[in-house]
Formats: C-alpha cells, sequence, structure tokens
C-alpha cells in the first residue's frame, strides 16, 4: 500500500490539519508523532526505502530500538501538511541501539524530523512503558490561552492542574492524573526533553512556561481532544481573570472528591488543597 493510503497516515494529516485550523500552530509552530503499529509498518513496507543514512537522535532511546514512527519535518508548517504531506512529514526508524535514526520515506524536499525529536521520542519511551504500548502519540502544540496562563499562574504542577480542572467540569475526568510544568528552558535539545520525559511519568500533559504543551495518548483522538480540553479550560480561566480578580465561586475540594467517586477516577489529594482566602 502506499503510505498516503494508510489509515494512521491519513489521521496524522488529519490532526495536523485540526492543530492549525485551531490556531495552534503559528509558522512551523509545534510538532506531531506517532509510534506506528507492526502491522503498519508491514502495510506500507513497499513504499519505504531503507538506504537512507543514519544520523544521531540527540539522546538515547534503547526501549524504543527498531520501531517506526511518522514524525513532522522541522521548521514544516503545520497549515502545509494536507497540502503536501510527503514535504511535510516522515517515516523514521530507529536503530538496534535507540541512538540514531534514518528516514524511510517523506522529506522529499530535504529537510529533518523536527528539532523537538528528543522529546518526542523519550516521551514515547516513557510512556511505552507506562502503558504496555497503548500510547502511541506526543503532540506539541503552541495554543495562547495555555502560554498566556505561564505568565500568570505559580508555575507549578499544583497551580496549573487545579486551576484548569476548576475551569470545567470535565477536566479532572479527561486529564485526572494533573498537569505537570516546566520551567522556561531552551527548546529542542535533551535536557528539555529529560524534563518533560521525567514528567510524562505521571502525567500525560506537560505545560513548556511561555512556549507550549505536550500531550500524550493512545491515539490521534484522544491526544487531540486532551490538547483541546486543556487549552479550552485555560481559555475560560483568562476569560474569567479578565473579568474578575477573584472568582465569585468555584468547584471546591469536596466537590472533586464526590466527582471522582461518582466517574470512577483517581483524583491526587495533592491537587485538592485548601486554599487561602
Ligand atoms: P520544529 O519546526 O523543529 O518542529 O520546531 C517547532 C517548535 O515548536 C519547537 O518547539
Ligand atoms: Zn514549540
Amino acid at each position: 500500500m502506499k503510505v498516503l493510503d494508510a489509515k494512521f497516515v491519513q489521521g496524522f494529516i488529519r490532526m495536523c490539519n485540526d492543530g492549525w485550523e485551531q490556531g495552534w500552530h503559528e509558522r512551523n509552530g509545534g510538532n506531531l508523532s506517532y509510534r506506528m503499529k507492526p502491522e503498519e509498518f508491514e502495510e506500507v513496507r513497499d513504499d519505504l526505502s531503507f538506504d537512507g543514512e543514519w544520523k544521531e537522535i540527540g539522546t538515547t532511546v534503547p526501549d524504543l530500538a527498531g520501531e517506526y514512527f511518522m514524525v513532522t519535518g522541522s521548521g514544516k508548517y503545520f497549515r502545509n501538511v494536507i497540502l503536501d504531506p510527503a514535504d511535510s512529514a516522515c517515516i523514521l526508524e530507529v536503530d538496534e541501539t535507540g541512538s540514531k535514526y534514518r528516514i524511510l520515506w517523506g522529506l522529499v524536499n530535504g529537510g529533518r524530523p523536527t528539532s523537538e525529536l528528543p522529546s518526542h521520542l523519550m516521551n514515547h519511551e516513557v510512556k511505552k512503558k507506562a502503558t504496555d504500548g497503548k500510547y502511541r502519540v506526543i503532540y506539541h502544540a503552541h495554543p495562547a490561552n495555555t502560554i498566556a496562563l505561564t505568565f500568570v499562574l505559580p508555575l507549578t504542577d499544583e497551580a496549573f492542574t487545579r486551576e484548569l480542572w476548576e475551569m470545567a467540569t470535565e477536566c479532572p475526568v479527561v486529564f485526572p492524573s494533573g498537569i505537570g510544568v516546566v520551567g522556561w528552558m531552551v527548546p529542542g535539545g535533551r535536557d528539555i526533553a529529560v524534563a518533560t520525559s521525567e514528567l510524562m511519568k505521571q502525567y500525560d500533559v506537560a505545560i513548556w512556561a511561555h512556549h507550549g504543551m505536550f500531550c500524550a495518548g493512545e491515539d490521534f483522538d484522544l491526544t487531540f481532544g486532551l490538547m483541546h480540553t486543556v487549552e479550552k479550560s485555560a481559555e475560560i480561566l483568562v476569560k474569567v481573570r479578565s473579568m474578575v480578580p477573584e472568582k465569585a465561586q468555584t468547584i471546591q475540594p469536596d466537590e472533586f472528591r464526590a466527582l471522582a467517586k461518582d466517574f470512577h477516577v483517581d483524583l491526587p489529594e495533592k491537587f485538592l488543597y485548601e486554599k487561602e482566602r
């Protein structure tokens, strides 16, 4: 089968375009990666070429040795993915040491995978282990409301999780484990990848201060939906804070506990602290 006819590729392209339409991908902002299933690799094998040069990932991901990924290219615009996927994205293979990759398809006009490849792959490695291989998608975007909050809220997991849970009743059900926060760091390297993947051991969402957000999930729908839910919640908080300095009322810790019981989710007590008035 041709790569472009594969269902996972169609899903990848649609997700890029959905993110563009949300306004989360100015210029080349954001990147997406998908860990392919063995049967998806077999499906498109005849359309791949295996003579590409092995290149350094910039970190090591031994638990991803021999895995195949679809990834957006560095400097590529999400708005163009739907028009020319073979120019904007690639399929790559991780070598047996987990330190190198080679391109098997795509980036036909040159270029390299996203500069955030170390973060994507280190997050995939953590999630593959933590979910018994279920999680396959890592998504990075620049949604404006979430970024705005990193100038206003304390840069702690507790503050972001609690404030965003309070903004919509569905939030604690959609991201019950909470949200991790990385203080400002230089993007594109191993250090920020290590910090982010450390948070991904606990959370499915990591916010990069003054930069953007990473989400992890099982499939395109769940991962896009997670980003969408967090960003919508951030938008509500921005609106509330624009209207009044203090909320007139909000969801209380015991109400979250009641929600957790009925919706069968575990909400860590560290996020249900009493607030000072
Ligand atoms: P890339 O174009 O290299 O994917 O970088 C975009 C980005 O958002 C960096 O954080
Ligand atoms: Zn970014």
